[in-house]
């Protein structure tokens, strides 16, 4: 994975290199914390994809649960609890889940409580004759979440007259000791615990993702070592080789000049989850009301995700020509599958000079096309190039991401790992429930 910056940022190298000073301390306490290998702190999540027991657990519980049988995985969750394992998975395979019917196992997300769209998860349950297709993943850091357990209501209800042993086709992701992990041993459903203190938009690289995505064929070895491979470099002290912290420096001083949106701008549409992803851990770390002295500051910057190039043809006008409130990412992979032309075309003349080209050649004179534009029109951009769309890129651009998200609300002084005004809206909608 490429991050590259300079001359289209709209900051200078002395700009950022003295407002990356002030993340010494934290460099150093962020590598006390991958040394120690535990998980005592917030920033413990970065340990994660060099645990071993928990890789042991996962393949364990895999083994014990997967048959050539399984088609389905149901997996239940929300928020951090489904996004980064969404992510992955339509990187890899979700995307083309419509034109591949065929290849199986695949997830089948559920997350929002749609009465539509769970009277047609019912119907599509109905027709599951073998328990073995089956297996349901329901994951819940707090093991409380309204929509969660709603939903979990539904999926059971689905299929437990039919398949009596139901339980055993449950498998729970939750922190040790929640309401939800207490009824899972009750009711002896395999259980898959969180770390305490790994928040739910940190925890990827636990059982939380680990698990479903080694469920489809992800291999999640390469994913972890993708992950321990950048974060080395992303804990490194010379931050003109701290890609995290270079990345967090210039959203940081974009944003106080004014760029308060960060819009993420993918040019492969099978990233759009990637793209929610990063939405969900920029919007909940550093949206916040009140400073880490609890004075109300109200900061954050409003993360977007567009795709290359169909967003172009609807916002591109706007990003071009309207306010210049935005920092950019671009991100691209430099390797992948290919498709060309023939060199005589079916709609010769037209004046395109597509005479044998590829559609990665056409794509990437697009992107060079924007940024050209972007920097001609002085729009600040930055680039993140994944060397392709493979588990280790994908873990890699992970890992970047949310250790750049640490630093960036240490400078913002807020934090990072908590969501009060998240808890505000769960706490009133369980009043107006059992009212
Ligand atoms: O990142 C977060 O903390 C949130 O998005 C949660 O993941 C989300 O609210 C779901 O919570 P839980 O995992 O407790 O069901």
């Amino acid at each position: 994975m490429r991050f590259l910056y300079q001359d289209s940022s709209g900051l200078t190298q002395d700009e950022i290199t003295s407002t990356a000073q002030q993340l010494s301390d934290y460099i150093k306490y962020l590598q006390s914390i991958h040394s120690s290998l535990t998980y005592e702190a917030p920033e413990s999540s970065i340990n994660l994809p060099s645990d071993t027991d928990l890789l042991k657990d996962v393949y364990k519980l895999r083994q014990e649960k997967v048959s050539s049988n399984l088609k389905y995985v149901i997996d239940i969750g929300i928020g951090g609890s489904n996004l980064g394992t969404k992510a992955v998975y339509d990187a890899m395979f979700g995307f083309n889940d419509l034109i591949e019917p065929d290849r199986f196992p695949k997830i089948v997300f559920v997350d929002t409580c749609d009465g539509q769209y769970l009277s047609t998860i019912q119907k599509f349950l109905n027709k599951i004759d073998d328990p073995k297709q089956v297996l349901i993943n329901v994951i819940s850091k707090s093991g409380t979440t309204t929509e969660t357990i709603f939903n979990l209501e539904i999926v059971v209800q689905a299929l437990k007259d039919k398949f009596p042993d139901i339980h055993s086709r449950v498998v729970v992701t939750t922190d040790a000791n929640s309401q939800l992990w207490q009824m899972a041993q009750e009711r002896r459903i395999s259980l898959l615990e969180i770390p305490k203190n790994v928040g739910g938009r940190y925890s990827v690289f636990s059982a939380v993702g680990l698990f479903p995505l080694s469920l489809v064929g992800v291999d999640i070895q390469n994913l972890r070592d993708g992950a321990t491979g950048i974060l080395s470099s992303c804990l490194e002290e010379d931050i003109l080789k701290n890609p995290a912290v270079l990345s967090a420096v210039v959203l940081y001083l974009n944003s106080i000049s004014g760029k308060l949106i960060n819009d993420n701008f993918f040019f492969h549409p099978q990233l759009e989850s990637l793209g929610k992803w990063y939405r969900q851990l920029m919007g909940e770390s550093i949206g916040k009301e009140k400073d880490l002295q609890g004075d109300t500051v109200h900061v954050g910057i409003t993360p977007t995700v567009s795709i290359g190039s169909t967003d172009l043809h609807s916002v591109g006008q706007l990003y071009l020509g309207g306010p210049k409130d935005k920092l950019t990412t671009f991100i691209s992979a430099e390797n992948g599958e290919d498709v060309a032309v023939g060199r005589k075309l079916y709609c010769e003349g037209l004046g395109q000079n597509l005479e044998g080209k590829s559609a990665n050649q056409v794509m990437n004179a697009i992107l060079e096309g924007v940024k050209i534009a972007y920097f001609k029109k002085g729009l600040p951009f930055t680039q993140i190039i994944l060397s392709d769309l493979q588990e280790r890129s994908l873990g890699e651009f992970l890992q970047f991401k949310m250790v750049e998200m640490m630093y960036l609300g240490k400078l913002f002084n807020i934090n990072t790992f908590a969501q009060p005004n998240v808890e505000d809206y769960k706490i009133e909608t369980k009043q107006i429930l059992n009212s």
